[in-house]
C-alpha cells in the first residue's frame, strides 16, 4: 500500500537518515519532511533529501499555521526538538518548551485532523536523575557498571527498563518529553490516534551535528579527527561515566517496523538503546577513536559534576525484543568507523559545523 509519511525534524540527525532510508526501501511511499532549520547543521542535509526526491517543508512545530501546508498523510514520526539536556538550565527554556511541549501538541492536532499514526522519539532522559544516580554500581578501571542486586524497581545489570520510577526531577528536556508522553497517551486513549512512544538512549552514526550538550559520540570522534582537546567532565573526571550507543541503522529497523505493525504496538512504551553490549565509557570512547582514526588528542580532567549529569544510563531492550523481535545489531567500533568515514568523506562542509 502507498503511504504518506511526515517527518517533524526531518532535516535533523535522526529525521534525514530516516526519511532517506525509508524512500530507499519504499520508493512509492511519499516523505514529507518539516523542519525550521533551527539546528546547525541540519541545512547541509537538504541537498541528501533532495536527491531521494524527498518533499522538504520550511516549517516551525511551535506555529499550527505552518502545518497548513502539509496535505493528508497516513503516519507521523515526530523527530523535532530541541534535543539538549543542558537547555534551560544553561541556556533559556522557552524555545525548549514552546518546541518541545507545545509543538508536539501542533504535531497531535495535525495527527487528529488526519487520522494519522503518530510515532513518537521520546527520550531515556525522562527517568529521573537523583534516582538514576543512586542505582547501585561498581567501579572498574575503566567504567561504572550497574550491579546484578538493586534496590530500586526497573534496573539490573542489564540496564534500565520500562518499569524504572518516574518521580522527580529529571532536566526541563526530560519533563517536556515526559509531558507529551502524557498528551501522546490521551489522544491514543481518548481520541483513537494510534500511537508508541519509544524513550532512545544515545543514537549516534552518520550525520549527526554533534556538540558539546548534544550528540557526544559525533563530537568525539569530529574532536580526534581534527586533533583538538576534550574534557572529561564530572565523576571525577576520570572518564568512566557510561551510555549506551545505538547505530541510527538499528533505529531504522526499528521504526520500519513499527510503522508498518502499528495495530500490534498501538499504545506502548519502549525503552530503545545500544544496551549493555553495546554501551562505552568514555575512556573507552577514547581508546576506540584512538585506534579508528590514528589520532592522539589532548584531555583535561574536570573533577566536578555537572548539573543534570547522569553516571551510567544504558537501556535494558527485553521488551523491546519480546514484542517486536528488534535488537541492536551494530557494534561500538562499528558505530564510530562509520562517524569516522563520514566525516572524513564531508571533511570541507563539517569543518565549520564541528568547529
Ligand atoms: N540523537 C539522540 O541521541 C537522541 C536520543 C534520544 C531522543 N532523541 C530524540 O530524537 C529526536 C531527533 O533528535 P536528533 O538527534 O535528530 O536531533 P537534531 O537536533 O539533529 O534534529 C532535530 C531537528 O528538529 C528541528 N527543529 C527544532 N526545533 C524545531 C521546531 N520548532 N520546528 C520544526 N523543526 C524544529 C531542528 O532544526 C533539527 O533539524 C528528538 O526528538 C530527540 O529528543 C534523540
Amino acid at each position: 500500500m502507498k503511504k504518506s509519511v511526515l517527518i517533524t525534524g526531518g532535516a535533523g540527525f535522526i529525521g534525514s537518515n530516516l526519511a532517506i532510508k525509508l524512500k530507499k526501501k519504499y520508493s512509492g511511499y511519499e516523505i514529507i519532511v518539516f523542519d525550521n532549520l533551527k539546528r546547525r547543521g541540519s541545512e547541509l542535509n537538504l541537498p541528501r533529501l533532495k536527491k531521494h526526491e524527498i518533499v522538504f517543508l520550511h516549517g516551525d512545530i511551535r506555529c499550527k499555521e505552518d502545518f497548513e501546508q502539509i496535505g493528508p498523510v497516513n503516519s507521523i514520526i515526530d523527530a523535532s526538538a530541541e534535543p539538549s539536556v543542558l537547555t534551560g538550565i544553561e541556556k533559556d527554556a522557552e524555545y525548549l518548551i514552546n518546541t518541545n511541549l507545545y509543538g508536539t501538541i501542533n504535531c497531535l492536532y495535525f495527527a487528529q485532523r488526519h487520522k494519522a499514526d503518530f510515532i513518537f522519539l521520546s527520550t531515556s532522559r525522562v527517568y529521573p536523575i537523583k534516582l538514576l544516580n543512586n542505582v547501585a554500581f561498581v567501579e572498574t578501571d575503566n567504567r561504572f557498571k550497574y550491579i546484578e542486586a538493586q534496590i530500586i524497581k526497573g534496573v539490573s545489570e542489564n540496564g534500565v527498563s520500562e518499569k524504572f520510577p518516574l518521580e522527580g526531577s529529571r532536566s526541563l528536556y526530560g519533563a517536556t518529553k515526559l509531558a507529551a508522553e502524557i498528551l501522546i497517551k490521551e489522544y491514543n486513549e481518548l481520541l483513537n490516534i494510534k500511537a508508541v512512544i519509544n524513550r532512545c538512549g544515545v543514537i549516534a552514526g552518520p550525520w549527526q551535528m554533534g556538540k558539546v550538550d548534544q550528540g557526544f559520540v559525533a563530537l568525539w570522534v569530529a574532536k580526534h579527527f581534527w586533533k583538538q582537546p576534550l574534557s572529561y567532565i564530572g565523576y571525577g573526571g576520570l572518564g568512566k561515566q557510561v551510555r549506551d550507543i545505538l547505530h541510527i541503522d538499528d533505529l531504522f529497523k526499528l521504526i520500519d517496523y513499527q510503522l508498518h505493525n502499528m495495530n500490534q504496538i498501538n499504545g506502548d512504551t519502549f525503552n530503545i538503546g545500544g544496551g549493555l553490549e553495546t554501551s562505552v565509557s568514555l575512556k573507552e570512547m577514547t581508546k576506540l577513536c584512538e585506534e579508528i582514526t590514528g589520532n592522539k588528542i589532548k584531555i583535561d580532567n574536570i573533577p566536578q559534576t555537572r548539573i543534570a549529569d547522569l553516571r551510567i544510563y544504558y537501556s535494558d531492550n527485553t521488551k523491546a525484543k519480546e514484542v517486536m523481535n528488534w535488537q541492536p545489531t551494530f557494534s561500538s567500533d562499528k558505530i564510530i568507523t562509520d562517524t569516522f568515514n563520514w566525516i572524513k568523506e564531508n571533511e570541507i562542509s563539517l569543518k565549520n559545523i564541528f568547529n
